[in-house]
């Protein structure tokens, strides 16, 4: 057994906010150019016909999520999303359109989407054109006739950007990125808003369809399949299909000189990894390393819940990992020096991810832990089963270094901290000795298997724990997810 030297106790959340901290890489840090505050005087977007926001609306800027009061959009549905984008490299601007088909869960005569700082040239509901009105991370569309619960409809909106970030109210800076080749996108919690007019909210899963036009040469990468690629012009036009559910938080899309890898999981898995064409023979063990990854996991949380999986790397500033759909994504910087401990520590914990916070999403950002925690306990799973370190110590370290604070309630600046990775994997840790491993492990099955496509809040998992443990499970809750301070020692194990 490798032991790992205690300095290097990196976790991904530390990694992941060097990603995007301000001044490692002024990226694009300067060029924040929108705020997520509603602007208190609303603009058209439909020149030259002006229009102001309807007197006494009541509609909300959101759906209540305590975290994020401007995310989701009240009454909507969105089924699928029609992502049709232009990107050129050489100014950096996008254009293109979104088509929703969505469905109204409540009666309206109007709907929003989130989108901030968009500019927005031509709305269309059912085929008609409507003036809609940005209206700060609001874009307010009025229905051409009022709409009832259930109705299903056709929006489409048509916009463009240059530069689409926005600060988030996490500390960093998040939406569209440009690379020296290319760009990608990184959008949790809240940055897909800052570059697609969408129902920006983890609630609302959907099916999406990306056509990306590329300058011929290049290649465009979305969540998915590829289902189409061809040359109109002097384009390359590359068209992607997600057919599982998926948040817009979980979005994947790339541009630059990249390779598609494909290749073959357990079980007959489609695997479909994206590296950049001059790194291809740099980054092949990482791709080699995958399938036995999912080997794994599949033994313990359940067979593996998404149509295909794969690696992409980047050419993003070294310490970003994302969990993106189907697809994970991570910096080639942090993957230039082989296949070692922090290696082997991002690659498993976006894999497992992609049963915890992609197959079952947080129903509301406060959540998070749901998503960190689960994959960072598999992280050291995984670590165990590699031989770097024991999984025990890895949570007896965790459980020392924990500062006060619950797991289930961070603020929106401590979305990803410390006590949403290991805090909150020390309270699996405590759940696994307290109700057995047979319980545990069926525990986390269930969870992935029976929530797969959904949003699920933590309520949601006390009540299947303890159906699985048919035993009440408020007591250990409030002991080690919901006090500020855990008790100083895991419970012994059965
Ligand atoms: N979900 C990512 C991970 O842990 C972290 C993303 C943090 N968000 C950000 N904008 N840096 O794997
Ligand atoms: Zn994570």
């Amino acid at each position: 057994m490798i032991r790992r030297p205690l300095m290097l106790a990196a976790t991904v959340a530390t990694l992941v906010a060097c990603a995007t901290a301000p001044g490692v890489r002024s990226e694009r840090a300067d060029q924040v150019t929108t705020t997520s505050q509603p602007s208190p005087t609303p603009s058209p977007t439909t020149s030259p016909t002006t229009s102001s926001s309807p007197a006494g609306d009541e509609l909300g800027d959101g759906i209540g999520d305590a975290l994020f009061p401007d995310l989701g959009n009240p009454g909507l549905d969105v089924v699928h999303y029609d992502v049709e984008l232009s990107y050129d490299p050489t100014t950096e601007r996008v254009d293109g359109t979104v088509g929703l088909d969505v469905t109204l869960t409540s009666a309206r005569d109007e709907i929003t989407l989130d989108a901030v700082g968009l500019t927005a040239s031509n709305v269309t509901v059912g085929g008609e054109s409507v003036v809609a009105v940005a209206d700060g991370p609001e874009l307010r569309i009025p229905l051409p006739q009022p709409g009832s619960a259930g109705d299903s409809l056709r929006i489409e909106v048509s916009y463009g950007f240059e530069n689409a970030q926005i600060l988030s109210p996490i500390g960093f800076s998040i939406g569209w990125f440009n690379t020296p080749g290319g760009s990608y996108v990184l959008n949790e919690p809240d940055g897909a808003r800052s570059w697609l007019p969408c129902n920006d909210h983890p609630s609302d899963k959907a099916t999406y369809t990306f056509t990306i036009a590329v300058p011929a040469g290049l290649t465009a990468v979305a969540n998915g399949t590829l289902t189409d690629h061809r040359t109109v012009g002097d384009q390359e036009v590359w068209t992607w299909q997600q057919d599982d559910p998926m948040a817009t938080y979980l979005i994947q899309l790339l541009t630059g000189d990249y390779e598609v890898v494909d290749g073959t999981g357990p079980d007959g898995l489609p695997l479909i990894s994206v590296v950049l064409r001059a790194d291809k023979a740099t980054m092949q063990q990482f791709i080699d390393v995958t399938p036995a990854m999912i080997d794994f996991f599949d033994g313990f949380f359940g067979p593996y819940p998404l149509d295909s999986y794969g690696i992409a790397m980047t050419d993003s500033f070294g310490g970003l990992a994302m969990e993106t759909q189907g697809r994970s994504l991570f910096s080639r910087d942090d993957f230039l020096g082989g296949l070692g401990y922090t290696q082997q520590l991002l690659l498993s914990h976006e894999l497992a991810h992609q049963w915890y916070g992609d197959a079952v999403s947080p129903a509301r950002w406060v959540d998070i832990w749901l998503n960190e925690s689960f994959a960072t306990y598999a992280q050291w799973m995984w670590l165990e089963h590699a031989g770097f370190s024991l999984a025990g110590e890895e949570a007896t370290f965790a459980l020392e270094n924990r500062p006060p604070g619950s797991s289930a309630d961070p603020s929106a600046q401590d979305l990803f901290g410390y006590n949403s990775y290991d805090g909150g994997a020390v309270v699996l840790h405590a759940l696994r000795l307290t109700i057995g491993d047979d319980k545990f492990f069926e525990l986390l099955r269930r969870w992935a298997t029976e929530n797969s496509g959904g949003s699920r809040t933590t309520a949601d998992f006390i009540d299947l724990t303890q159906t699985v443990a048919g035993a009440p499970m408020g007591d250990f809750f409030d002991t080690w997810l919901f006090a500020e301070q855990p008790p100083s020692e895991f419970p012994i194990g059965q």
